[in-house]
């Protein structure tokens, strides 16, 4: 069912309690569900995080009890929703607090069984949600603790969770835990540019959203260092060690370490490397124009801090094809 034929259902029904047991898709729908069901009015494609949403007069509790460890929606104020009228569809980010739910239910039991690709995949966006909110410059102090720490979790027991799966429960808790604070720690910024590049991959060449994610955040490490130096504040989580390093060889340092981390647990950072579904140059470069239509619309893009337009957008795709540097 769409959003508004489940509102629709709630609204004769009248829940007082959503539970959504799920991986992201679950979580956004039902923030999306409750909306619709207690603002009828409301528009999806206008929730940005202003005004009053009206919410919790119908219903008293969202909870969210994740069964994947990376979208972290568990915790934030975030939905992705699939606008599936459009063709290919195209993802829509909303945003509000009224949506964080009020209580999420971390245990694992509802992750331990993932497959590994959904464990590497989703622990990607984990790892994009606190990286690439980190380099986006809109953290504080707090912010910045919990995507450092989310980053370091992730290392650590990404690698475990993707090799052992359901008999390595201590590295599947971890992971619960570092989405949990990668998600506090965007949830509260913004994610980085590696999300509006990785949601519209995602939507044409129908890949996993973490997966994309992952892909795109070496550019955009490389792509926000233009403009600030916060990703040197990386080296040292990702064991690079920066003394009487030049500026230049410090960064290509960072940026091979994390290729060498998505590759360790077989993710791709270049597109050439994409084996499901396997994508020619043809194909890619003339999907091209529609990739960057996508993602210059998608919204999580609006407040990153090195303006993003139809040329760098073309740019970087282009450059993803084979994984070369950004030197622009
Ligand atoms: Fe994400």
């Amino acid at each position: 069912p769409t959003i508004e034929e489940a509102a629709e259902f709630c609204r004769d029904f009248k829940p007082t309690v959503f539970v959504a047991i799920g991986g992201g898709s679950v979580m956004d729908s039902a923030k999306a569900i409750m909306v619709k069901y207690e603002n009828p009015e409301a528009n999806l494609y206008r929730i940005l995080g202003f005004g009053d949403l009206g919410l919790r007069k119908k219903m008293k509790f969202l909870i969210a009890i994740p069964t994947t460890s990376g979208t972290g929606s568990e915790v934030t104020p975030n939905a992705m929703l699939t606008i599936t009228t459009r063709d290919p569809p195209q993802k829509l980010a909303i945003s509000h607090s009224e949506l964080v739910p009020d209580i999420a239910v971390l245990h694992t039991d509802f992750v331990k069984d993932m497959p590994p690709f959904l464990t590497m995949a989703t622990g990607l966006d984990t790892l994009a949600h606190s990286a690439g909110a980190y380099v986006s410059t809109w953290g504080g102090p707090l912010n910045d603790a919990l995507n450092i720490a989310a980053i370091k979790e992730t290392l650590k027991y990404l690698p475990r969770a993707y090799k052992y799966g359901a008999k390595d429960l201590e590295a599947r808790e971890k992971m619960l835990m570092a989405t949990v604070i990668a998600g506090m720690g965007f949830g509260n910024t913004r994610v980085g540019i590696d999300h509006g590049l990785g949601h519209s991959m995602g939507k044409v060449f129908k890949m996993h959203h973490g997966f994309c994610v992952g892909l795109f955040l070496p550019y955009t490490v490389a792509y926000t260092s233009k403009i600030s130096d916060r990703w040197k504040d990386l080296c040292p989580v990702f064991g690079v060690e920066s003394k009487g390093k030049e500026r230049k060889a410090l960064l290509t340092e960072l940026l091979q370490a994390i290729k060498d981390f998505i590759h360790s647990i077989d993710g791709a950072v270049c597109v050439k490397e994409v084996k499901n579904p396997s994508i020619s140059k043809e194909e890619y470069m003339a999907k091209i124009d529609l990739l960057v239509k996508y993602a210059e619309t998608d919204a999580v893009d609006l407040l990153a801090p090195r303006w993003m337009h139809e040329e760098t957008y073309k740019k970087i795709y282009e450059y993803a094809w084979d994984g070369r540097d950004i030197d622009f």
